[in-house]
């Protein structure tokens, strides 16, 4: 997959769906010459044009030639403040205050497989399943070298890029900024993706016309975040769900990070991503290195959805670990939205009772198990049961869910400390908190200073005693607040600029011993909802809560926006109570389960109170659910239509099973209209030649008084060719209702 031309210095990642080219031009500089689709052979058909560009002091190379430019040539892996003016990769201060370096290809390494990333996640694979190119580059001076890892993947298309920088000089430097890659393209004729939102509103996509100029994308929050989401896309204009060129980058990384767009005078494109450069500052000793975490790239020219489908394979094959990779995932029931901190042990038997008899498979206890814990003022921190609220302990509503057959979940937050908690009285110096200033609370908590081996192994040994001393089958790890005042009591004044990052570092060395002593508890993170949806938290968790918003219409959009980049066996997705308590909507039990089957699917509300007939509806769903969760979870996934896009009215989601053999259609119509044009579905990813049937119909309910518009279409039993509903379609009944939700399933034939 990666060949070596060295009379041209051409280096071709290539399969069957990508090329990925790089060039070591003068015998110095590697610069970056192609990447799209599959080439047979790089043979310089875009040659650089060597124009003279006019104003004198254009940087050029040492010859002083005025046709040859850092500034204007794609580079692998830009240097700050010299000879390019654009957005640099990397930023480093030297001991004498040097800001300037220049480093040089000084060769290469082609390995099978894909190496670790020592104390990062990252997406692995076999010796047969990818090949990695590691390029050293060499400082002009020696102060620095670089090593730039690219995997390409036998059957994705995805370059795996990361850096490793090391001190190589006799002194001391500063790392100011050190991205995991730096991308060039010749022209700038695209639309610029990103996903944004806030705190019960994750992930909406926003798609706008790349500017010139420079353009960021990113969080200096601590953590990847609600409001920005480590993702970028770069699509043609035309580009849509299911057709033209798309370029799609993503992070395997959970703490702050940017994606900055530049374009530039001549109208090429940089992209460049990694850790926020903003207050980052990393001492490296002679002899010490530091490795950036790993970028995904994704190319794709069957639109944004073929994109997100590249992203989904190597999430699914590449990144999630241990026993629940590919484990179908337990119908559970949260008692979070049913009780919030208002439980004991009886309310949690009577919801074990009803998750029993209505097929639900894992009862998950929420916050406010622990300490003296009556709301979300104190207790972050002791983590000891508390007995006032459950009698029997921790055993007792263990015990309560196990003897019905139901596994047991329960909720921690383990990176965080309430100043009103033992722990903080015992131990003040462990929180982040800046020693002249007042503490900076969010939520009444304080964060912990993870970059403390002390702190960590603390909560490696509380989380893994509770563990330990109970059965436990599942745990929700959340994270409620974002990282202020980030300066630890034990690091010298030199480092505190590795604070933030050394958060996430020391998150991931707790993460790793806890999955790994428990490799047979299924964990699903949080923050605060989906505030760290990202691939780094996923390597360690199989699955995340996506949103504290539970609205299925909000939903939609919140799930349609992760689906980009994550595939729904990852995102938790739960049917909730109505009123809806986000934001007071209501809608019908079948709409919300339709939205929540998306994904890792569950109940959050009070099931001891569904009327009878609510009850039997719900029988038949998680029925339903089990039969085509195989599909759902393990399949593949194509969004029809997208709450961005169009109308902004409709979603329609597609899952089709991994033998083929099933497909699951969903389609939701926010509000009624008059008037509407006739909504034709064409599906994706069927066999052209195969024939299906549909087994399974459930139209939208109607609600209107007089019920006009009533389902009337028969469609049970009826077959249709792959190729005809690719190409000709499916219509939707019209029933005028707000909130309408319909399922199709078809079997082939
Ligand atoms: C935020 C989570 O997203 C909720 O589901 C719930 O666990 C609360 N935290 C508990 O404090």
């Amino acid at each position: 997959m990666i060949t070596f031309e060295e009379q041209s210095g051409i280096f071709h990642l290539r399969n069957d769906k990508m090329s990925y080219v790089m060039q070591v031009v003068r015998g110095k500089y590697l610069l970056h010459r192609y990447w799209g689709a599959p080439l047979r052979k790089f043979r310089d058909s875009r040659a650089f044009q060597a124009l003279d560009r006019a104003f004198s002091p254009q940087p050029g190379d040492y010859e002083n030639e005025r046709t040859f430019s850092l500034d204007v040539l794609p580079q692998e892996y830009p240097a700050w403040g010299h000879l390019d003016y654009r957005t640099p990769a990397y930023e480093v201060r030297l001991a004498d205050g040097t800001t300037a370096t220049e480093l040089r290809y000084a060769g290469y390494e082609i390995r099978p497989g894909k190496p670790r990333l020592a104390g990062l996640p990252a997406a692995y694979a076999e010796d047969d399943e990818a090949e990695t190119l590691v390029i050293t580059l060499k400082d002009y001076a020696g102060h620095l070298t670089a090593e730039l890892y690219y995997t390409i993947f036998a059957d994705l298309a995805i370059v795996a890029r990361s850096a490793r920088l090391c001190n190589t000089g006799k002194d001391a430097l500063t790392l100011t900024g050190a991205a995991s890659f730096a991308l060039d393209f010749p022209d700038h004729d695209f639309d610029r993706l990103s996903l944004y939102g806030g705190h019960a509103a994750e992930r909406s996509l926003e798609r706008i016309r790349l500017m010139r100029g420079i353009q960021e994308t990113g969080s200096r929050r601590g953590a990847s975040s609600h409001q920005q989401s480590p993702f970028l896309a770069l699509a043609r204009p035309e580009t849509t769900e299911q057709a033209g060129e798309a370029f799609g980058f993503s992070l395997v990384w959970s703490g702050e990070f940017s994606f900055r767009t530049e374009v530039e005078q001549f109208g090429t494109t940089r992209v460049v991503g990694g850790i926020q450069p903003d207050g980052f500052a990393w001492l490296l000793e002679p002899g010490e290195s530091f490795q950036t975490p790993e970028a995904w790239l994704a190319y794709s020219a069957e639109g944004l959805d073929g994109m997100s489908g590249n992203f989904h394979q190597l999430v699914r094959q590449h990144l999630l670990r241990g026993p629940h990779r590919a484990a179908l995932r337990p119908i559970l029931v949260n008692n979070w939205e049913a009780t919030y901190f208002d439980f004991d042990d009886e309310k949690m038997d009577a919801l074990a009772q009803s998750a029993a008899d209505l097929g639900i498979e894992l009862l998950v206890l929420d916050d406010g198990w622990f300490g003296r814990r009556q709301d979300d003022n104190s207790s972050l921190g002791d983590w000891q049961v508390n007995t006032e609220k459950l009698k029997g302990g921790l055993k007792g509503v263990a015990e309560s869910a196990h003897k019905r057959g139901l596994k047991f979940g329960l909720w921690f937050e383990p990176e965080m400390i309430s100043f009103d908690s033992e722990l903080y009285r015992a131990h003040p110096d462990w929180v982040l908190r800046a020693p002249e200033y007042p503490l900076s609370y969010s939520r009444h908590q304080l964060v912990l200073d993870l970059s403390r081996q002390d702190v960590r192994d603390y909560l490696v040994e509380a989380v893994s005693r509770i563990l330990r001393e109970n059965e436990i089958d599942y745990v929700k790890w959340d994270f409620n607040r974002h990282i202020t005042d980030a300066f630890s009591a034990e690091l010298p004044p030199e480092r505190q600029g590795e604070v933030r990052t050394r958060f996430v570092l020391g998150l991931y060395d707790v993460l790793e011993r806890i999955t790994g002593a428990f490799p047979q508890v299924l964990f699903e993170s949080c923050s605060g909802g989906g505030g760290r949806f990202d691939a780094g938290m996923l390597y360690y968790m199989p699955q995340t809560w996506t949103s504290d918003d539970t609205d299925a219409i909000q939903r939609l959009a919140i799930q349609s926006g992760t689906s980009y980049v994550f595939p729904p066996i990852t995102m938790g997705a739960h049917v909730s109570v109505v009123p809806n308590h986000q934001v007071g909507r209501v809608t019908s039990l079948q709409t919300r389960f339709l939205c929540a089957l998306m994904g890792a699917f569950g109940y959050e509300l009070d099931i001891t109170r569904f009327s009878a007939e609510e009850r039997e509806q719900v029988k038949q769903h998680i029925a339903l659910y089990k039969q085509l969760r195989p599909t759902i979870q393990l399949g593949n996934f194509h969004r029809l239509l997208t709450p961005f896009a169009g109308t902004k009215n409709e979603t329609a989601w597609e899952f089709v099973s991994a033998d083929g053999r099933q497909v699951v259609l969903t389609y939701f119509k926010t509000l009624a209209e008059p008037a509407s044009p006739v909504r034709i579905l064409k599906l994706a990813g069927l066999e052209a030649e195969a024939d299906y049937e549909i087994t399974e119909y459930l139209p939208a309910q109607c609600t209107s008084v007089d019920g006009a518009g009533k389902p009337q279409m028969q469609v049970k039993g009826q077959v249709y060719g792959g190729d005809e509903l690719m190409h000709s379609g499916l219509t939707v009944e019209k029933i005028d209702t707000d909130f309408a939700a319909y399922l199709w399933v078809f079997n082939k034939i």
